[in-house]
């Protein structure tokens, strides 16, 4: 028996997000991403396909690694120009009651304590369904715009990364007990104040002494997702994250993948379904077969193999203009997604090495992640191989176009999952969190934070 598929969107506050040249598709309305309306109609759309949530992507730089320079980017609309994400969460929530939104915002740009806020604001507007997908960048050109040479270098961006989520697991878990608020019209007590703590914060990078400025949210903890899969990434994750995307080209590269971070759950102390992995995937269907292909064939045929590259280049902070189009990547140090270049540096499923212009096919629809194709009971088929012979929870969906592919998801895929009795059928009332693990609204007693939080508290009792 199968287990359960889940599925979560992959979009961007830009235009064709991850594949690159498919802007030009005349069923693309991606370019309508600065309206409001494009973000309501698609929050609408995927709830109507049950998903899990949409996850929201960002980066804080230009992709200037391909030619040394950002003009390509700048010219494929390679997630340049790009808005903030955490501005459409609000007018989707309102028109939604289950959606959940990961929100991507990096550790290196902003100080803990304001961003803390923010995000409290957004899981009481959503009453609970929201998630933040915790990054510590790859792009150069965002930390030298931010005053810094270059970016910390990759493990120590994690360090950095650590203390980052210490402050927040702190205002959020430890200052306000959660009867603080009593609202007492006879007293004209709003809250007291015996129960709101100074989180006494001194560290190597962040000093906050005071308190949090919100009142306790649904979940106090958004709920953390994760993207990284190098050892240092998967230790970060293992310690922190709820929710993992990962975007592995193989089934055999995904299984060992997922395998490492259960194994990395467990060695940190939690349970290693404790949080849900999502393999990035595009897929591309309709009623048949051919017509599935011929889709395929015809978005292949919009897709930006320069763009791919501009886009590979900085995920793996590789200059690929400076290859030959049938040399493979070689050897390289990377400085910026180390799981990326370690995947096409390995062997492809076709037993050869992969070379740039194999990138570059791969990367044109999608990203770095893989592409299914066929009519709904095909694709299912597929889903199902990766889902039992990876334990992979579910699938974080890029598009090709947007919302035509989400769209095809929900009218032809969802419904064949569920004939087979591995989709839900409805939702699970409450908060995110709620609804991944069925377990509550708050973080278990086992994750780092609770571990910060009993700190936090012990030192307070002894002064
Ligand atoms: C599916 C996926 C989505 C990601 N989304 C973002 C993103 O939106 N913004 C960002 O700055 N980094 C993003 N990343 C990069 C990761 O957050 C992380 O920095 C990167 O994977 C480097 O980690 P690693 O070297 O441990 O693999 C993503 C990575 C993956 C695999």
């Amino acid at each position: 028996m199968s287990r359960e598929i889940r599925f979560n969107a992959f979009d961007m506050n830009c235009v064709a997000h991850q594949s690159p040249g498919l802007w030009r598709h005349p069923l693309d309305q991606s370019w309508r991403y600065k309206e409001l309306g494009y973000w309501t109609d698609l929050a609408k759309l995927l709830e109507r396909g049950l998903f899990d949530g949409l996850f929201i992507a960002d980066v804080l730089g230009t992709y200037d690694v391909y030619g040394g320079n950002h003009d390509a980017a700048i010219r494929h609309g390679a997630q340049i120009p790009v808005s903030d994400p955490l501005l459409l969460v609000s007018a989707q929530a309102a028109v939604t009651e289950h959606l959940g939104f990961g929100i991507t915002a990096g550790t290196g740009f902003e100080h803990p304590y304001p961003f803390a806020r923010r995000l409290s604001t957004l899981d009481h507007l959503t009453n609970g369904r929201i998630g933040w997908n915790v990054v510590t960048g790859y792009l150069p050109s965002a930390a030298q715009n931010m005053g810094h040479d270059d970016q910390l270098k990759h493990d120590d961006r994690y360090d950095h990364a650590d203390e980052y989520l210490e402050v927040l697991y702190k205002l959020w878990e430890a200052s306000w007990d959660d009867d603080a608020v009593v609202r007492d019209r006879e007293t004209g007590v709003f809250t007291d104040p015996t129960k709101v703590h100074r989180i006494g914060h001194r560290g190597k990078h962040f000093t906050v002494p005071g308190i949090h400025l919100a009142e306790p949210s649904p979940q106090r903890t958004p709920v953390i997702f994760q993207a990284g899969a190098s050892p240092r990434g998967v230790r970060f994750a293992a310690q922190n994250a709820e929710a993992i995307f990962v975007g592995a080209p193989t089934k055999e590269i995904l299984a060992q993948t997922v395998s490492n971070i259960r194994r990395a759950l467990r060695e940190a102390g939690r349970d290693p379904y404790s949080a849900r992995i999502y393999q990035l995937l595009t897929i591309v269907t309709d009623e048949t077969s051919e017509l599935a292909h011929a889709k395929h064939a015809e978005y292949r045929s919009y897709a930006s193999a320069e763009g791919a590259l501009v886009f590979m280049s900085g995920w793996m902070g590789v200059d690929l203009s400076r290859y030959a189009l049938d040399e493979p990547l070689g050897n390289v140090e990377s400085n910026a997604i180390q799981s990326f270049v370690a995947s096409f540096q390995s062997i492809g499923a076709d037993g050869k090495e992969w070379t740039v212009r194999d990138i570059a096919e791969w990367g044109g629809i999608g990203g770095a992640g893989p592409r299914i194709v066929g009519s709904p009971g095909e694709v299912a088929d597929q889903l199902q191989e990766w889902v039992d012979e990876t334990d992979v929870d579910g699938f974080n969906l890029a598009y090709a176009i947007t919302p035509g592919t989400f769209e095809d998801v929900v009218q032809y895929v969802v419904p064949e999952l569920q004939r087979r009795g591995v989709y839900r059928t409805e939702y699970t009332p409450g908060t995110l969190r709620h609804k991944l693990f069925g377990k509550g609204d708050r973080l278990p007693e086992e994750h780092r934070a609770q571990q910060i939080v009993r700190e936090v508290r012990a030192n307070r009792e002894s002064l």
